[in-house]
């Protein structure tokens, strides 16, 4: 299969269309068969449940080319399973799991010249979601749904791909405690983008939100779990029911146990003891591990040891490690890898 013509190296974290995209519809309680088709465009209702009351969830995923030239695809199931508990959370229509992997394979299948070759630092992202297209005019869950899967070949989510980023400690909160911030739903993003651009308008790259019962213990960014290494070595990561439970973070977790035998942590991170890390770092599928070199909050700064070159050391060994396994460098824990074609 011949590659699209794109310079691979050089592109960003935005949208290009890709050829086919995958659509079922939910009727009178079922779904359809669902298929593949070249409209990228969706027509709906003035009215659509997801456009007056935001009832719409996502999911974010990667199709990597190997180093034997596959292309695969890093546990879809928990993926699958993630938008199982934002659906309901969202009192929308589960999408069978078997279903959501199948509809993802489907449409990077079809999507396959859009895949970046193996060393050219770009992927294929898979954008799952759900939203509700009925017209909905009271408060409530609409009737009818649509599931869809696009993909889009993205390149590093920070603009300058591994060098540390600076981020600042957020004056507002991202979620509430019994709230949605543990679910992908796209209402959560909403209220990040003034907050995000807030934080760009002073210069930061990201913001820190911390939990907002409290405001003492550090939460998540927009778009990523945090890791942190301590000065002997150990992962930690913020514990807490409020964030998304990322699959990129529980992963790293996974891997700095048993593959660089590491001690790791899942616990309250107050934001006092931050400064008493040597590295950190954001986690997710966009932000693969982007490590942070400092933490500004209201003008006080915390430098970490790590500076602001380069990533630190335990961070790119787990970074090696997690990309390694991603690209088929490295042998995969059972079940982690699909195999598309
Ligand atoms: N936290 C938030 C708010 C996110 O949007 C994401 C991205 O999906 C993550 C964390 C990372 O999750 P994952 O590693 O599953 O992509
Ligand atoms: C992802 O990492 O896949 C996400 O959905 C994060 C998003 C903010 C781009």
């Amino acid at each position: 299969m011949e590659k699209k013509n794109i310079d691979w190296e050089n592109i960003g974290f935005g949208y290009m269309q890709t050829d086919k995209r995958y659509v079922a519809n939910y009727k009178e309680g079922k779904w359809d068969d669902g298929a593949l088709i070249d409209d990228a465009n969706i027509t709906m209702n003035e009215c659509a449940g997801v456009l007056q009351y935001a009832q719409t969830v996502f999911e974010g995923m990667k199709a990597y080319t190997t180093e034997d030239g596959r292309i695969v695809t890093f546990r879809p199931d928990l993926n699958a399973a993630r938008m199982v508990d934002s659906a309901k959370r969202l009192e929308m229509p589960v999408f069978p799991e078997s279903r959501f992997i199948d509809a993802v394979v489907r449409t990077v299948k079809a999507n396959a010249a859009y895949v970046p070759p193996y060393g050219s630092g770009a992927t294929l992202y898979i954008r799952p979601y759900m939203f509700g297209i009925n017209p909905v005019i009271g408060v409530k869950p609409a009737d009818e749904y649509q599931f869809r899967v696009f993909t889009t070949p993205v390149g590093p989510y920070f603009k300058g791909g591994a060098k540390p980023i600076t981020i600042c400690v957020s004056d507002f909160d991202r979620a509430a405690p019994h709230g949605t911030g543990h679910i992908k739903a796209g209402l959560n993003y909403a209220m990040s983008l003034h907050a995000i651009m807030t934080a760009h308008a002073n210069g930061f790259d990201e913001n820190m939100y911390l939990d907002s019962a409290t405001r003492t213990k550090v939460e998540e960014t927009g778009g990523a779990n945090f890791i942190f290494v301590t000065k002997n070595n150990k992962i930690v990561t913020p514990h807490s029911s409020t964030i998304l439970p990322s699959i990129t973070r529980r992963s790293i977790m996974y891997v700095a146990e048993h593959y660089l035998g590491l001690e790791v942590e899942e616990r309250d991170v107050y934001l006092d003891e931050v400064k008493d890390f040597a590295e950190c770092g954001l986690c997710g599928t966009a932000a693969v591990i982007s490590p942070v070199g400092k933490v500004v909050d209201h003008g006080k700064e915390i430098c970490f040891p790590s500076g602001m070159e380069k990533m630190g050391p335990v961070t790119q060994k787990l970074y090696d490690t997690l990309t390694g396994i991603q690209m088929g460098q490295i042998q995969a824990p059972e079940g982690w890898i699909k195999v598309i074609e």
